[in-house]
């Protein structure tokens, strides 16, 4: 028998110098909408989520803490392994860079880029950020304050100089280059894709990729005093997780390598286009299928930073707004790949606009309706006219253009198509008014509000991935057993059963009403 067809996708995994926020939280909900998408689209899916504990970063951090880096890191984590619970994620393995796991696969990984001719030992001396753990020619940097050197990111650099590791990185220039024109999709958005390219044909410089004047960190296989550079050690967890080194059939990483995705924030994406894929083309091993960059977050118009004091706990968010409408509204306010601001007014605008008037009324005023007039059942429907025919082809056209959508990373477009459908059906209950076919024509009363429970039924399927809770909540009302709410279940032969009894309805998008300043 023919197996599922697989879908790996990854988050970067997250320094444990800092408690999540929600652009961390962002990340990783984008992640998750598309491992639900995919697993309701029969695929066998690995959704790999974690966090990076080694690093100068973080054995500063611990320091400042009076901590040894191990038990910072224990701790911190922490933080970001509670996050699926208060976020209803869905990752299948949570990776920690200090499991013993990882250290074999980056020590088998160096070891055959050793064996293969790709590293040999020099010397650094340059420029380094600590907070971004990477080098930066002199050309990039400016001067700040002080007579400091700073990154083009605003991170602070200090002159390095000591024995190193280095990756022969400038013999992938060319290979890099026909990588991206081959493989057109392999960095997007498209804008951040040229940036990338222009980078590369600009030059390529080779890599130092051990460090000797600090400790935490995984050591380099015959050469002790050598820590492997941070973002090697990180970039790798990928392959730990599918079993690397293990290769052969059968093995996790024969199932899901290569990753079909690696989501990442625009600040990371030079390691991820870049160096990640020349280290695994070094290694002779296939290279991912697609690298995403999302835009950042502001806050009320701000850049988001503890010494402005204005860094959002998603657990504050959800607390304030609801789960579901804090995930709605970060894969909807923003085009996805462009920066966005999260501001009050929008969240609200979402919440009462998207949520309770168009998608919670929908609902609200069918299922009313029908308990009203239908006698609570699943009403028995005539047959369909040409207004009842072009509603339920919207809502049946729906997963073509959500799977286009998502193909792409457009969590913004594939939630204005269902919107779409939404508006549609508010329109159509106005145009049929049901409650006037009450008096004037009842059977045909029943056909348009059994048109439009179908309808909501698609759209209770479509949204799960981003309304988890919701969508059930919605489905349940219409007595969708839950073995029937997969995307094999849309379209004409899944209808709704006349005559089954729904439950007394509820409401499931309630407005937000903000609380009066004191
Ligand atoms: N440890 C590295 C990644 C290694 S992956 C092999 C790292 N960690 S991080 O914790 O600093 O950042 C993780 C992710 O959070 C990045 O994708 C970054 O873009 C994202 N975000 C951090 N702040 C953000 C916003 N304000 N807005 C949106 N995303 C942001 O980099």
């Amino acid at each position: 028998m023919a197996g599922k067809a697989r879908y790996y996708l990854t988050t970067p995994i997250y320094y444990v110098n800092d408690v999540p926020h929600i652009g961390h939280a962002y990340t990783t909900l984008a992640c998750d909408v598309l491992a639900r998408f995919k697993r309701l689209d029969g695929y066998e899916v690995k959704f790999l989520t974690g966090t990076d504990e080694h690093g100068q970063k973080v054995e500063k951090s611990a320091a400042v803490a009076g901590v040894t880096p191990q038990a910072f890191a224990d701790r911190v984590s922490q933080n970001f392994r509670d996050l699926p619970a208060l976020l209803n994620f869905t990752n299948d393995d949570f990776i920690r860079t200090t499991e013993p796991r990882h250290r074999a696969a980056c020590q088998a990984l160096w070891q055959v880029l050793v064996d293969k001719g790709h590293v040999y030992l020099g010397s650094y001396s340059g420029w380094y950020a600590v907070r971004d753990e990477a080098y930066y020619g002199e050309d990039e940097l400016r001067d700040g304050p002080g007579g400091k050197k700073i990154a083009p990111t605003g991170a602070e650099c200090e002159w390095v100089e000591e024995p190193s590791y280095f990756f022969r990185l400038s013999a992938f220039q060319q290979p890099l280059l026909e990588f991206y024109e081959n493989n057109p999709g392999f960095v997007l958005p498209l804008g951040k894709r040229n940036e990338v390219v222009a980078f590369v044909k600009s030059g390529l410089r080779d890599l130092s990729i051990s460090r000797t004047t600090f400790d935490w960190g995984i050591r380099v296989p015959g050469a002790e005093k050598h820590i492997m550079y941070v973002w090697l050690d990180a970039l790798t967890n990928y392959l730990t997780a599918v079993g690397y080194p293990e290769t052969g059939l059968g093995t996790p990483y024969a199932e899901f390598w290569p990753a079909d995705l690696h989501m990442v924030g625009k600040d990371i994406l030079r390691f991820h286009a870049i160096y990640w894929p020349a280290f695994l083309m070094a290694a002779e091993l296939e290279l991912p299928r697609r690298v995403f960059a999302h835009g950042w977050w502001t806050v009320e118009g701000q850049k988001m930073s503890k010494s402005l004091g204005n860094v959002i706990a998603p657990e504050a968010v959800v607390a304030k707004y609801g789960l579901d409408a804090t995930r709605y509204f970060l894969m909807r306010e923003v085009p996805f790949g462009n920066d966005g601001d999260f501001s009050q007014r929008a969240i609200l605008n979402r919440i009462n606009g998207d949520l309770a008037n168009d998608y919670g009324n929908l609902v609200q005023r069918v299922l009313s309706m029908i308990a009203k007039n239908c006698g609570g059942v699943v009403p028995h429907p005539g047959p369909f006219n040409a207004a009842d025919q072009k509603l339920l082809d919207a809502a049946h056209a729906l997963l073509e253009t959500a799977r286009k959508e998502l193909d792409g990373q457009a969590f913004h477009r594939m939630l204005d198509a269902v919107w779409g459908v939404v508006g549609a059906a508010n329109r159509y209950v106005d145009e049929q008014g049901p409650w006037t076919l009450k008096k004037t024509d009842p059977p045909r009363m029943a056909t348009v509000l059994y048109v439009l429970a179908e309808t909501i039924r698609h759209l209770g399927i479509l949204t799960q991935p981003v309304m988890p809770d919701a969508s059930a909540r919605i489905l349940d009302q219409l007595v969708v057993p839950e073995d029937a709410r997969a995307f094999t279940h849309l379209g004409p032969d899944h209808a709704l059963t006349p005559g089954v009894k729904l439950p007394a309805p509820k409401g499931v998008f309630p407005r937000h009403i903000e609380e009066p300043k004191a």
